[in-house]
């Protein structure tokens, strides 16, 4: 994500937990990169200069991960790309979707927008490799159409797949892609919507 979002000149900035892990992980990627920038700090200090805060980190770490973030993301729109998954299956989490817990936690701090469930990590690394289309969900419609305007820099055609509250259906989908990627020996199965637009 940090490469294709720096190919067309987004700053990106990567967070983790050991600053000195983020600071290695951009060491790799600077080399694969011909402009933009890309800086990597511990978690906190990396949210600080962001207007987009991409929470994507396993769901078992998730509700720990936004609860640690609040209070320093007034003003940010979250992107929350988070599938909960037991052993690579779907489940719905107490709050409805990854995304309404973060909603819960954040209680209106930020306004929170599931998106990029269904991309691969995989395609997202091969620069060539067409993405699959990126279903947008969420409860506040300006917060959306910016993250559906950033997430279009990366090459993928976005849809407004409408509120929060489908966020569920969306995440789950990823339980559905890595059965596909199993079943049929692949790697960056995704969804590509048709009958609109065409
Ligand atoms: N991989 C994909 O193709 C893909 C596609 C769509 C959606 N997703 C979703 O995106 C999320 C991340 O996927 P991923 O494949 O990138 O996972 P990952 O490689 O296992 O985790 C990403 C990063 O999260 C941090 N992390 C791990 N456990 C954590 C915890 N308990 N608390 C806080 N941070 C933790 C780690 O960074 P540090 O150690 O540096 O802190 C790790 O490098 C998941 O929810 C996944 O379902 C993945």
């Amino acid at each position: 994500m940090a490469l294709r979002l720096a190919a067309p000149g987004v700053k990106v900035i990567i967070g983790s937990r050991d600053p000195a892990k983020a600071r290695a992980v951009v060491d790799s990627l600077r080399p694969k990169i011909n402009q933009g920038v890309i800086e990597g700090y511990a978690n906190q200090e990396a949210v600080q200069q962001a207007e987009f805060v991409v929470i994507a980190v396993p769901y078992e770490g998730h509700a720990a991960m936004v609860a640690g973030l609040k209070g320093q993301l007034r003003d940010k729109t979250v992107i929350d790309a988070v599938v909960p998954l037991n052993k690579g299956r779907p489940f719905v989490p107490p709050a409805g979707s990854a995304l309404q817990e973060a909603q819960e936690i954040l209680g209106g701090e930020a306004p929170v927008i599931g998106a990029l469930h269904n991309i691969s990590a995989v395609g997202l690394q091969d620069a060539a490799s067409s993405l699959g289309d990126v279903l947008v969900c969420g409860d506040d419609a300006a917060a959306k159409k910016k993250v559906m305007e950033l997430i279009k820099r990366i090459g993928a055609r976005t849809f407004d797949a409408g509120p929060a509250s489908h966020g569920y259906v969306i995440e789950g989908l990823t339980g559905v892609l890595i059965y596909l990627n199993r079943k049929y020996k692949s790697k960056h199965a995704s969804v590509r919507v048709t009958g609109i637009g065409e």
